[in-house]
């Protein structure tokens, strides 16, 4: 159903740095830093560990409410001042800068560990190519290979370099033309092998406990994961969606194009639970400890199903190309704001900057990819060093970023100042439940969760 809508928005493209050359333009830039890994990798196993339906339920309404307010919010900002989040906030309100400073420093803790992941993306896309697809399906297989030192640094350099090249060369011309065209085809291929998983045999228990909410499995972790992972799909609370905002022309509908956004990086990662938790159920039986396995979730399940399929090993390898455009286009964004942020604030040329900044992430990325081998006895906080990372930007600062951002909205510039940016392009729709959102229901939820996530984190209280 995206496809048809998407196809369509293919010829269309930003025409230089500074603007989309229309507002579906900019929805189709937006979808590509928001689809990435979230929504293949991370969205399916949050939803497999904590109780499918019950995290689907609570997912939805917190997009619908918190991920519409704050990513309207950000474009918002972005358009209204033309600047990336530190000049947006300082542009806005000179005191505020800090908040811009904060929600900077979040893509450089991401940027690492995500390449580290992209990294396992292309070994699986090359055991696929190699004829390996067999081995892959092996149920040891991901756990050896992460725990190697050599061989996932190695792919995680080969992640660094593509994503360094790209950004290096400049993004418009090769990678956004380009995901145009690769975004609609990851779509109709996801929806193919999620039709192609449901339909296994013992699938159906998978599909039940992926749609149907089971309320006892609530609980407030739960709805952590849910908050976190909201942020870390829509690329919101880290400055990103401010700067897209930026290069918005102030024709665009404002509130439609982020409505279209929500459902395209939602829809992606529906799609995505239905191709590997009923998977999981057809493969293992919905196992209580294959569910909970987290991280290496897609890295075990996939490779089962495509082994299982007529002409697996194509499939397989086509799937994970696509997954790995999906993953380079979010890392384009994140390194890309890293460097404009570098940039902005020294004299140093671009080429450099960007040798600094992959030198640096390769730096950082190598402990996370180092904390599932020889460094597995490493714990912060009781994680591992990826997951550490993870914990660090999306349970922490994202939501102190979010906050700021609600009371930055709503009580600094003024919620009026959003909607007349809004109105600067159509009516604005959903003014009233805005209002009361961004000033009252988000800011005290976030805070509540927050705070009892750190506390959670630090060990000082345990649910
Ligand atoms: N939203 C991207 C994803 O779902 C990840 C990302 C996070 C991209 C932050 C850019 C910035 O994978």
């Amino acid at each position: 159903m995206f496809s048809a809508d998407i196809l369509p928005y293919i010829q269309i493209y930003m025409e230089n740095k500074n603007s989309f050359t229309s507002k579906l333009g900019f929805v189709l830039a937006a979808a590509g830093s928001a689809v990435g890994l979230g929504n293949l990798w991370r969205f399916p196993y949050l939803a497999a560990k904590y109780g499918g339906g019950m995290f689907l339920l609570i997912y939805l309404i917190i997009a619908v409410t918190f991920g519409f307010t704050l990513m309207l919010t950000e474009t918002a900002i972005g358009r209204k001042t033309g600047k990336s989040a530190l000049g947006a906030f300082t542009a806005l309100n000179k005191k505020w800068s800090f908040a811009g400073y904060i929600a900077s420093a979040v893509p450089c803790i991401i940027f690492p560990y995500y390449c580290v992941i992209g990294g396992w993306v292309v070994k699986y896309l090359i055991a696929f190519c190699s004829g390996q697809g067999k081995a892959a399906a092996g149920d040891s297989y991901f756990g050896s290979f992460i725990s190697q030192t050599g061989e996932p640094i190695l792919w995680l350099c080969v992640f660094l370099f593509l994503t360094s090249a790209v950004v290096m060369m400049g993004v418009q011309k090769g990678i956004e033309k380009a995901s145009k065209i690769l975004m609609p085809v990851l779509v109709v291929l996801s929806v193919i092998i999620a039709i192609y998983s449901v339909t296994r045999k013992g699938a159906a228990a998978g599909v039940i406990y992926y749609l149907k909410p089971d309320f006892s499995k609530f609980s407030i972790n739960l709805v952590f994961a849910a908050l976190g992972q909201l942020f870390y799909s829509m690329s919101l609370a880290m400055g990103i969606m401010i700067t897209y905002g930026s290069y918005m022309d102030k024709k665009s509908d404002l509130e439609s194009s982020v409505r279209q956004i929500e459902i395209f990086d939602t829809g992606i990662a529906f799609i995505s639970g239905l191709i590997i938790i009923p998977a999981v159920f057809a493969f293992s039986g919905g196992d209580e400890s294959v569910l909970s396995s987290g991280p290496s979730l897609m890295f075990i399940t996939l490779p089962k199903v495509f082994e299982s399929m007529p002409m697996g090993s194509v499939m397989g390898a086509v799937f994970f190309i696509l997954v790995l455009f999906a993953a380079l286009t979010s890392a384009i964004s994140l390194m890309e704001t890293v460097v404009s942020f570098v940039e902005e604030k020294t004299s140093l040329k671009r080429p450099v900057i960007c040798l600094i900044v992959a030198g640096a992430s390769l730096l950082l990325a190598i402990p996370s990819s180092l904390g599932f081998g020889i460094w597995d006895s490493v714990k912060l906080l009781g994680n591992s060093i990826l997951d550490f990372f993870d914990f660090i930007s999306n349970n922490v600062m994202m939501p102190i970023v979010a906050f700021l951002t609600c009371i930055f909205a709503g009580y600094v510039i003024k919620t009026d100042a959003i909607a007349s940016e809004v109105e600067a392009s159509a009516p604005f729709k959903s003014r009233k439940l805005y209002n009361v959102t961004i000033k009252y229901i988000a800011p005290v939820f976030i805070l509540i969760i927050f705070v009892s996530s750190v506390l959670k984190g630090l060990g000082i209280i345990n649910f």
